[in-house]
């Protein structure tokens, strides 16, 4: 199969940007049967998509965030079925998805005899994270590549995840093939990540879907992620990184602060943004990532976060709060 794409060998190639329309979805579609790297919606965040049965369509996404290779992705299909021909479900894996896709859940699980997925997206693991998106944008650019997409956060390694095509752009100018314009992704944080490689499950990060509706589907408690190796081996360094330092459940702004707000607890003043005036947590969470850019691009020392509650999506709004706090690693 050969095509323009294809052709233009290794000249760097020319980035453009499409709406997500019919045209941008068939454009998308064609990039990816032919190995490229096209950014596109989700429900949670951009995703960096590629093929996923292609180790060196694959192997420009590590390039192109700078991502280490052992660092595995998450496969997205269009639907169980498609999910059950790559991985391994046990009862409680088979639950979690009836229950939750398309949506934002990934689940570990073992690979399949027959799976199509490469070596290099699963970073030679004899496991697999599948996801179904619910964006109705993936869904028609995976069921029109016919094949598994590849896809992280469409970030560089260690920066906040992209909830807008202007986030993509700022990260990758002229170094992906194609940007989809979907406009802002509704969740606004990355899929809640679940092994079920043992029983019980366990969470590997809190995301899109709250820890108390998995653990009601289930009828028990999720297990933590064990201390070392077996974590998510993305969520080993501090991410999520924005320029300025943060300082945590803030109950006042401090002189020359920007204040990020939850509940209209730091007064009115023009570097403040409320993530959620009526104190939402969804609302919140859709927020978070456009408000943390927004402010940090106003280059403040600090940024006080004002106290946001650990129940429910502010389990995972915590979490990223958490790593963007965190002192920075070297990765
Ligand atoms: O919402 C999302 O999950 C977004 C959208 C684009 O789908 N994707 C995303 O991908 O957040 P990424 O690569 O930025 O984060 C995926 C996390 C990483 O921490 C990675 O280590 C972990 O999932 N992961 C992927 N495959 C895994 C596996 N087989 N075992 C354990 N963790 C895995
Ligand atoms: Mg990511």
């Amino acid at each position: 199969m050969k095509s323009d794409f294809v052709a233009r060998g290794s000249a760097p190639p020319a980035q453009q940007e499409m709406a997500a329309d019919a045209a941008g979805i068939a454009e998308a579609a064609h990039i990816l049967r032919h190995g490229g790297l096209v950014a596109l919606p989700t429900e949670t965040v951009y995703g960096l998509a590629a093929d996923a049965t292609s180790d060196a369509a694959v192997a420009r996404i590590y390039a192109a965030k700078a991502r280490p290779k052992s660092n595995p992705l998450i496969a997205h299909v269009t639907s169980l079925e498609a999910a059950l021909g790559q991985g391994i479900f046990s009862a409680d894996a088979l639950r979690l998805a009836k229950a939750f896709w398309p949506g934002p859940l990934s689940l570990v699980v073992p690979l399949a005899p027959g799976a199509t997925v490469c070596a290099a997206s699963r970073a030679g693991q004899q496991n697999i994270a599948l996801r179904v998106p619910i964006h109705p944008v993936a869904l028609a650019v995976i069921s029109a590549v016919g094949r598994p997409l590849a896809a992280p956060s469409a970030n560089r390694s260690g920066r906040m995840s992209p909830v807008t095509a202007a986030h993509v752009a700022r990260d990758f100018a002229g170094e992906i093939d194609l940007i989809l314009d979907g406009g802002r992704c509704p969740v606004g944080l990355e899929s809640t990540i679940i092994a079920c490689l043992e029983e019980p499950p366990r969470l590997l990060r809190p995301g899109g879907i709250a820890r108390k509706d998995i653990e009601a589907v289930l009828g028990h408690a999720l297990g933590e992620p064990a201390v070392g190796p077996v974590r998510s081996p993305g969520m080993s360094h501090s991410h999520y990184a924005p320029r300025a330092k943060l300082r945590l459940e803030a109950a006042k702004l401090d002189n020359g602060e920007a204040g990020l707000d939850f509940g209209g607890i730091f007064g009115e003043s023009k570097n403040v943004l409320d993530l959620s005036p009526g104190r939402d947590l969804a609302q919140a969470a859709a927020n978070l990532f456009i408000f943390l850019r927004d402010l940090d691009a106003r280059e403040p020392a600090y940024i006080a976060v004002a106290p946001i509650p650990c129940e429910g999506l502010g389990e995972a709004i915590n979490d990223r709060l958490a790593r963007a706090a965190a002192p920075r690693d070297t990765h």
